[in-house]
């Protein structure tokens, strides 16, 4: 098969990496995609590191079988755990990409408070997040927000109601007499939350997450490897889960979630 007309591979802990693909499928029409969710294994982000590079090579290994010509790490927790060791493996054989929160933006906004971090345990205590924080701490009042339980809230598909509510107001209820400059989701499923996060937070906040500049890189490696899709319909959507069938369905309705 000509590389080109090859799917690019998305992987995430579970489903939380559709928010990455959905902006992927956006960006990229004519492309097709593999994702697999390993929801079996999820959540990462409260596993050792040992234990989410193993995991992650596995997926890779999978999306590899598939013939896949690039690999998006749709996930912040198994990019800052494996994502040198994954572009010292594989990186010279196809573009690796992976996603990192989205300080950066949230900080050009120059609006006035805390930029507050939502993230998984495991991202927020890497070198690769301190780094970032050390980069800006100087410009910004940085507050990460370790967030355990919140991926699986979303893996349960509970994305409204009581239980996301009470564990949304018990992180961020402490903040709001504050004034919050910005709210980065570090955690590609909280962005299926967000409008739960903006019932708690002023409704101006911003809320940014890292999918669009992912997808931006994405699109210019394929480019300058000169192996974007040429055809002109519109490329396919195949989804993998490795716990079962209703992940797959899930994973299906955020795609086309609102
Ligand atoms: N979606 C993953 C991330 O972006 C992590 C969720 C998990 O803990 O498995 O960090």
């Amino acid at each position: 098969m000509n590389i080109k007309s090859r799917p690019i591979g998305v992987f995430d802990s579970g489903v939380g990496g559709i928010s990455v693909l959905k902006e992927a499928v956006k960006g990229l029409p004519n492309e097709d995609f593999i994702y697999y969710g390993d929801s079996k294994n999820a959540p990462y982000g409260e596993k050792s590191v040992d234990e989410v590079r193993k995991l992650t090579f596995n997926v890779i290994e999978k999306l590899l079988d598939k013939k896949v010509k690039a690999i998006v790490v749709a996930c912040n927790t198994a990019t800052s755990a494996a994502i040198n060791e994954i572009r010292e493996k594989y990186g010279e054989v196809m573009p690796i990409i992976g996603i990192e929160p989205a300080l950066k933006p949230a900080i050009e906004l120059n609006r006035e408070g805390k930029v507050i971090i939502m993230a998984t345990p495991l991202t927020l205590q890497e070198d690769k997040f301190r780094s970032l924080m050390e980069k800006y701490e100087e410009v910004a009042d940085i507050v990460p927000l370790p967030c355990a339980g919140l991926a699986e809230i979303v893996e349960e598909g509970e994305l409204r109601g009581k239980v996301v509510c009470d564990y949304l107001q018990d992180k961020l209820n402490k903040y709001k007499q504050e004034k919050i400059a910005a709210i980065v989701l570090g955690c590609t499923h909280y962005p299926f939350v967000a409008h739960e996060i903006l019932n708690i937070v002023p409704k101006e906040t911003p809320i940014i997450d890292g999918s669009d500049g992912t997808v931006r890189q994405l699109k210019r490696k394929l480019q300058s490897r000169n192996i974007l899709n040429d055809k002109e319909e519109k490329g396919k959507v195949e989804i993998i889960n490795s716990l079962n069938d209703d992940m797959v369905d899930l994973s299906f309705k955020l795609l086309n979630y609102k």
